[in-house]
């Protein structure tokens, strides 16, 4: 399966901050936003990674994670011009898609807890895989209602009166014909391609499934400038009392066997002095050092 990450937009919501580098590369905490999904992906197997963002922000996104091969994977990149609906990616990345399935990711949402993903990821055959996360404020989300055995029966986008609590979060696993999914659908009313409309098609189909997220899990989106904040506090909170990091690309990429342990270490090495590399270097690198010596 490959991997989108979106990481476009006019991030409007977030100016001033936004003026000279856009949404996704705003802080959350210690680390850039985008690391998070990326992580994500990684932590699901993904190694093929497609980003897509627009022509005045790629150059800084390339600039921030190459083309990937230090994390073991492989990056490519791709323009967006106008912000003309999350379900463009597929368009716009249909050579990257190729014949495989695919899973998109927001660039703004982060998650912490649980192996539901890991799980779908690995699960995945065909047709298309989402999920839904209880929330207080459904109308600002995709929006999911189920039937009484727990099957989805509708999804609207950001509806006026939500039919349930459960909104949809930016991450979807589709198999290889969203492209043509998305190639027959209609712009919105508000002249974007939306991701609702190709999870409807495969709602009609009878091919959506939509795993509930527990509760333990979390979901946030930083898209606005409290929630950017309260994210950071997330993130900070559950580092601090844990003591692992969240949205952690290396590691991520060490634990999924992308990298062999020598190569984390090198890599760790060639960072500056910092708590991040004081992690990477006590809580990743020596621990599998010091488990490997005691193994008998
Ligand atoms: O966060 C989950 C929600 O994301 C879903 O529940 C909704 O169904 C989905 O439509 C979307 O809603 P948003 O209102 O959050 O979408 P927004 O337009 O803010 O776009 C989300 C991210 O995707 C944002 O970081 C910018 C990026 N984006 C968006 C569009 C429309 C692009 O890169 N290109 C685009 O054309």
């Amino acid at each position: 399966m490959k991997g989108i990450i979106l990481a476009g937009g006019a991030g409007s919501r977030l100016y001033p901050l936004t003026r000279v580098a856009s949404k996704q590369l705003q802080p959350v905490y210690d680390k850039p936003m985008v690391y998070y999904p990326l992580t994500t992906l990684i932590e699901g197997g993904i190694r093929e990674l497609c980003v897509i963002s627009t022509p005045q922000d790629l150059p800084r996104f390339m600039q921030l994670l190459g083309d990937g091969k230090a994390w073991g994977l492989t990056i490519e990149y791709r323009e967006q011009l106008k912000p003309a609906g999350i379900a463009q990616a597929f368009l716009i990345a249909e050579s990257f898609i190729g014949s495989d399935s695919v899973t998109l990711i927001l660039g703004d949402n982060v998650f912490y807890g649980g192996d539901s993903f890991h799980r779908a990821f690995a699960e995945f055959k065909s047709g298309a895989t989402i999920f839904g996360y209880h929330v207080n404020d459904p109308e600002r989300y995709g929006v999911v209602e189920f039937d009484a055995q727990g099957q989805a029966i509708s999804i609207e986008e950001k509806p006026k009166q939500a039919r349930s609590n459960y909104a949809v979060p930016g991450l979807y696993l589709f198999d290889n014909s969203v492209v043509a999914i998305t190639r027959a659908l209609k712009p919105s009313a508000r002249g974007e391609l939306e991701i609702t409309d190709v999870n409807v098609a495969y709602l009609r189909r009878g091919q959506l499934r939509v795993h509930r997220l527990s509760r333990g899990f979390a979901w946030l989106d930083a898209g606005t400038s409290s929630s950017l904040h309260e994210a950071s506090a997330y993130v900070q909170t559950i580092e601090k009392r844990v003591g692992v990091k969240i949205g952690c690309p290396e590691e991520a990429a060490y634990r999924a066997g992308f990298l062999k342990l020598d190569q984390l270490e090198e890599l760790t090495h060639k960072m500056p002095k910092c708590e991040y590399r004081e992690y990477l270097d006590k809580e990743v690198i020596a621990e599998a050092r010091r488990l490997a010596a005691s193994r008998p």
